[in-house]
């Protein structure tokens, strides 16, 4: 029997206890032995809970306890989860985890420790939840060089773009609906601001690139500037509003990986991922364009993803689980040197020095937006049009590129 610790008992926490225990059936006779969960560790007691028994407050308990074998930490944050991944590592223990900051921070040192003990470090659940995107990369796209990956990785944002074109509504007032429902934390920022998100595609940079990709050096920008004349003027040009996290890998091995709002044409099939929904769009040298879909978030979609990897170290006791993360950081291409065209929103009485800048490109006009203008520039580099932008100061009124 394999006996497995889940450290934190919150929504994700209780929703693997909920799937291994509830489909125990299921993920015994895929695991080839009997699974079940012994503890649960918590700062608190769960009277009443159908598995208050196993909750326990003191981490040596787990450590010191030989027929664990596996820990599920998704406890969150890089403090305390950090040490205890560490630390059940050192001991031999595989970890799987749903903690993204963790992954995204520490990801390549942890994957070398678990090797170096004889473990694994899973973590399926720390990019869009229950979609098996990580696997998908690590152990089907194994031939492949993957060139390139767009995705929409956060639900809460893709939830408030979704409103804000359905509904022709402003930022404001759809932050507000999402944090009604629970979507949006009462402190948004790292959805808005893209910080999320941006975790998320540094964890899938590194696995294209084999090395690590650091997030706090990608480029990232939030949903926060969108405005309801955005969405009229994408609508008039055939387009959508996506908040996409992308990553490209250079022929030099060199990553271009960024987080921002991009106008999305209606026919791409990104532009059908609506409301909490996550998509990720891989692109492979030999296989092509493959999409992947589903619930990005939530108690039982992000709980399976756990489970599939507690599953995954189970069938592969004693052997190794091939992860190429190495510690070297990789090379990263500056944004502004990129190439793409944009779409810009600019005051209609900035006359001929706006048509000027903007020479060349296609002009959009909306009834419902008479002192506006709206361009699709022709293929630039970031900082022409960055440049082209400041020298027009506050006539432009924003900027969103095209995917
Ligand atoms: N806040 C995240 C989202 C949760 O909205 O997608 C899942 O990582």
């Amino acid at each position: 029997m394999i006996q497995i610790a889940v450290l934190g008992y919150g929504i994700v926490g209780s929703g693997v206890v909920e799937v291994i225990e509830r489909n125990n059936a299921e993920v015994s006779r895929r695991a080839g032995e009997e699974m079940h969960v012994k503890y649960i560790l918590d700062l608190r007691d769960f009277p009443g809970d159908p598995y208050e028994e196993k909750v326990v407050h003191d981490y040596n308990l787990i450590l010191e306890d030989a027929q664990i074998s596996i820990v599920c930490e998704v406890m969150g944050g890089v403090g305390d989860a950090y040490q205890f991944t560490r630390q059940a590592l050192e001991a031999g223990k595989s970890v799987c985890t749903s903690n993204k900051e963790l992954v995204a921070k520490h990801g390549a040192e942890l994957i070398a420790l678990a090797a170096a003990n004889g473990c694994h470090y899973m973590f399926e659940a720390s990019v869009g939840g229950g979609i098996p995107i990580i696997r998908t990369i690590n152990n089907a796209m194994t031939p492949e060089r993957i060139e390139a990956v767009t995705g929409i990785l956060n639900g809460t944002t893709n939830y408030m773009l979704t409103k804000m074109e359905q509904e022709s509504a402003d930022y404001e007032e759809v932050l507000k609906q999402a944090q009604a429902l629970g979507y949006a934390e009462r402190n948004p920022e790292a959805d808005v601001e893209g910080h999320d998100a941006c975790r998320k595609i540094a964890i899938l940079s590194s696995l294209m690139a084999g090395k690590n990709v650091d997030s706090e050096k990608l480029y990232t920008e939030g949903i926060k500037g969108i405005a309801a004349a955005d969405f009229a003027f994408a609508k008039e040009a055939n387009m959508t509003i996506k908040l996409l996290a992308r990553a490209k890998l250079m022929e030099d091995g060199s990553i271009l990986a960024m987080v921002a709002p991009f106008m999305v044409p209606k026919d791409h099939v990104l532009a059908m991922v609506n409301d909490v929904f996550n998509g990720v769009f891989v692109t492979g040298n030999m296989l092509g364009d493959t999409m992947l879909y589903g619930h990005g978030a939530g108690k039982l979609p992000t709980a399976s993803a756990v489970a599939a990897d507690v599953i995954e170290c189970a069938r592969n006791q004693g052997r190794q689980i091939l992860c190429i993360w190495e510690e070297t950081e990789a090379k990263l291409v500056d944004v502004a040197e990129s190439e793409r065209k944009f779409f810009v929103r600019a005051k209609r009485d900035g006359g001929k020095a706006v048509e000027d800048v903007f020479a060349g490109s296609i002009c959009l006009e909306l009834a419902e937006y008479p002192n506006e203008l709206g361009f699709i520039t022709p293929v630039m580099k970031e900082r022409e049009l960055q440049a082209g932008c400041e020298a027009l100061g506050d006539l432009i009124l924003n900027k969103i590129r095209l995917m």
